[in-house]
């Protein structure tokens, strides 16, 4: 079945840049380079993916490309706000690497106002940032046009002691754009709904081929299967965590055998035209929870329940953690794998032996997304059109002294995608069960 997502319309991307535009105001010009390609073997390259900031502003797909916003920018009395530097066409590279746009279609295709060949950079740069205060430009992410720009600056700094302003600071772009990226649109929305129904008809696939004497890496066959055939790729490194393997919480190997009587903990996610979803799940290697299986998934379940109802407009954004701290520790109190009250438990940090990371994280282009999560200083309110993994979980190294046997090797992470929104949590990835029950049903075949 073909799920056609929404397509962002090219009206999206210029609403973008003229929402940007209007927040670095007239005395400001914003610089947002593509990504480069990047060599796997010798003379072949990774499949390239474009720069998330670049894509949201642009939806150009190109490498060896940047972006200029100069808001009110006019030449010979046309506006010329939104400059795009492409790669020159060169129709023998093409025959070999694939078409390009260049300049002319960066225009006609991009909705460029102008267009020069990426070569031509330093040139139009000394006039784009003519009489400009503020360039916003996040230093440190491409060091190859680091250099590049500010010795273009520079440049102007010194014609400027002879008259011509300079642009005075450079500016964080991400204080800017990343809180836009924050706030998902309607159409962004739409795509990580589609995301995550199809990534979680993956993790149903898993669950129905999982059996005894499987390898690892052949369940992530079947997951990457299902992205493929919608377009899609894992959106970071899938995680397919048999027994104790579990425990390592990026383990990526994929290596060993599913025995009999584990649990296997699968960590993926597809992305969908630039945005991914990010799911965990755990379950039974051979369909059915143990009793000591089951008692401590049922821990990190309710902890995932709890946290989601924490994802409203208004809260604050640290809430989900506590909560999912708090259900955790008292359960580990109730299996006997702490002892204490759970307040002075927490108080200490007794229980980060068992969960060591965070409850969530923002998601959308990127799986760890942008945006602060705190400001003030203060655990930032939700606001509607965030989205935010829920991913308590519960890891017991082999070997744990103090522990039960029956528990050593247990690693449990359920991990779902929330939309924030003004009628409360809006679970993307309730399409894979995380019920024992449900999750036992569907993998008898029923
Ligand atoms: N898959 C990465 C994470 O859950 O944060
Ligand atoms: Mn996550
Ligand atoms: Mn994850």
């Amino acid at each position: 079945m073909a799920i056609k997502p929404a397509r962002r319309t090219p009206k999206e991307y210029a609403a973008r840049r003229a929402q940007l535009m209007k927040r670095i105001g007239a005395d400001g010009v914003a610089i947002v380079p593509s990504a480069r390609e990047v060599i796997r073997s010798r003379d072949t390259h990774y499949k390239f993916r474009q720069d998330s900031d670049f894509s949201y502003l642009t939806g150009f797909p190109e490498p060896d490309a940047l972006a200029v916003l100069a808001p009110g920018r006019k030449v010979k009395g046309r506006k010329a706000e939104y400059v795009l530097f492409v790669r020159e066409r060169n129709p023998e590279r093409e025959i070999w690497d694939g078409r390009r746009a260049g300049p002319a279609g960066a225009m006609r295709d991009y909705g460029a106002d102008q267009a020069f060949t990426i070569d031509a950079f330093e040139h139009e740069l000394k006039g784009l940032l003519a009489g400009r205060q503020h360039l916003h430009y996040t230093l440190g992410e491409h060091p190859h046009w680091d250099a590049r720009i500010t010795a273009c600056v520079r440049e102007i700094r010194e014609v400027s002691r002879r008259g011509a302003a300079a642009p005075v600071d450079f500016v964080a772009l991400e204080a800017t754009l990343h809180e836009m990226r924050l706030r998902k649109s309607a159409a962004e929305l739409s795509l990580m709904r589609t995301a995550c129904e199809i990534t979680a008809q993956a993790h149903c696939i898993a669950m129905r081929t999982a059996r005894p004497g499987l390898y690892e890496w052949q369940l992530g066959a079947e997951i990457h299967h299902h992205f493929a055939r919608h377009d899609m790729e894992p959106g970071y490194g899938t995680i397919i965590g048999g027994g104790a393997n579990a425990c390592i919480l990026h383990y990526v190997e994929n290596s060993a055998e599913l025995r009999d009587g584990d649990l296997v903990l699968i960590d993926a996610g597809g992305e969908l035209q630039g945005y991914t979803a990010d799911i965990t799940r755990t379950f039974p290697v051979n369909g059915r929870f143990s009793a000591a299986q089951q008692a401590v998934y049922e821990v990190v379940l309710e902890a995932n329940k709890q946290a989601i109802e924490e994802l409203r407009p208004g809260n604050s954004s640290a809430r989900p953690h506590d909560v999912a701290t708090r259900v955790l520790t008292e359960g580990l109190v109730d299996l006997g794998l702490l002892k204490g009250k759970p307040a002075e438990l927490i108080k200490a940090g007794r229980q980060r032996q068992f969960f060591m990371h965070g409850t969530g994280h923002w998601l959308g282009m990127d799986v760890h997304d942008v945006g602060r999560y705190k400001l003030d200083n203060k655990p930032r309110p939700f606001e509607s059109g965030m989205v935010m993994t829920v991913e308590p979980g519960l890891y017991i190294a082999p070997g744990t002294q103090g522990v039960p046997e029956k528990y050593w090797g247990i690693g449990v992470r359920i991990e779902d995608d929330v939309a924030i929104t003004a009628k409360g949590p809006e679970v993307l990835t309730g399409g894979v069960p995380k019920e024992v029950r449900e999750i036992e049903r569907l993998m008898s075949g029923a």
